[in-house]
């Protein structure tokens, strides 16, 4: 199965999203206060326009384009303040097409280990690969002094492959597939990789089964990078 098609088809909105919406709460909090009305937002790999619902939410004016290859891309989310534009295509085919408009803020949410694994090598590699396209991106596409927004599960510092193990088996019973810690990102690797530390990085247990959110070892984290050189 791949990073792609194990999307199409499915009911995301009422299925996968309900399970991980403690990571769509951060996001939410670290958007409020960073977009101002009329921005331009590049979510990418928004599934069914999650970004632009979070958005919506904040009640703030602006326009989300979603950079999404799966079939999700076709359920539109109702928005009344946002302008939305989906463009079905993946990362890598994004590279070399003309936005729209440039962006304040890309945005990527539960969406990095899977865009990395569609390069289809190690862990390691397929994130150096990822991150040389992201830098592609940016510079193509953000504005002086834009905005990256990054959402992404991991498991917590310190974990035993036991517990890693036995959160594994969860996931896959309730999400149908997880992911080894390497595919996973760590804040350090954005940092690294971008050159500046963030602006804001909050963490919170996300459990996708409702029992006691401190005993899952699974973390969502929430980013936010102030890049200075965006050529636009
Ligand atoms: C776990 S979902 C996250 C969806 C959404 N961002 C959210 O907040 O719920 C991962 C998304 O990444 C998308 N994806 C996978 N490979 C991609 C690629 N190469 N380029 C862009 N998106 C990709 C999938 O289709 C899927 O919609």
């Amino acid at each position: 199965m791949d990073s792609i098609s194990k999307f199409n088809g499915i009911d995301y909105a009422n299925t996968f999203a309900k399970k991980i919406s403690v990571m769509h709460e951060l996001i939410k909090d670290v958007l409020s206060g960073h977009l101002n009305k009329g921005d331009v937002i590049i979510d990418i790999g928004g599934g069914p326009g999650m970004g632009a619902k979070i958005i919506e939410n904040l009640g703030i004016e602006a326009t989300v384009i979603n950079i999404e290859p799966s079939t999700t891309i076709y359920d539109i989310p109702q928005l009344s303040s946002v302008k939305y534009i989906p463009l079905k295509m993946t990362f890598k085919d994004a590279l070399d097409a003309k936005m729209p408009f440039a962006a304040n803020c890309l945005l990527m949410v539960s969406s990095e280990h899977e865009i990395a694994l569609c390069s289809g090598l190690s862990a390691k590699e397929n994130k150096r690969i990822f991150f040389e396209d992201l830098n592609k991106f940016i510079h193509k596409n953000l504005k002086k002094n834009g905005l990256l927004v990054f959402g992404f599960p991991n498991y917590r510092k310190g974990a035993s492959e036991t517990e890693i193990d036995k959160q594994r088996r969860l996931t896959e019973s309730l999400l149908g597939h997880s992911h080894p810690k390497e595919e996973f990102f760590s804040v350090e690797e954005f940092s690294v990789s971008l050159g500046v530390q963030p602006v804001v990085y909050i963490q919170k247990p996300m459990n996708l089964a409702n029992e006691n959110p401190e005993e899952t070892i699974l973390r969502a984290n929430a980013a936010v990078f102030k890049i200075q050189n965006g050529n636009l």
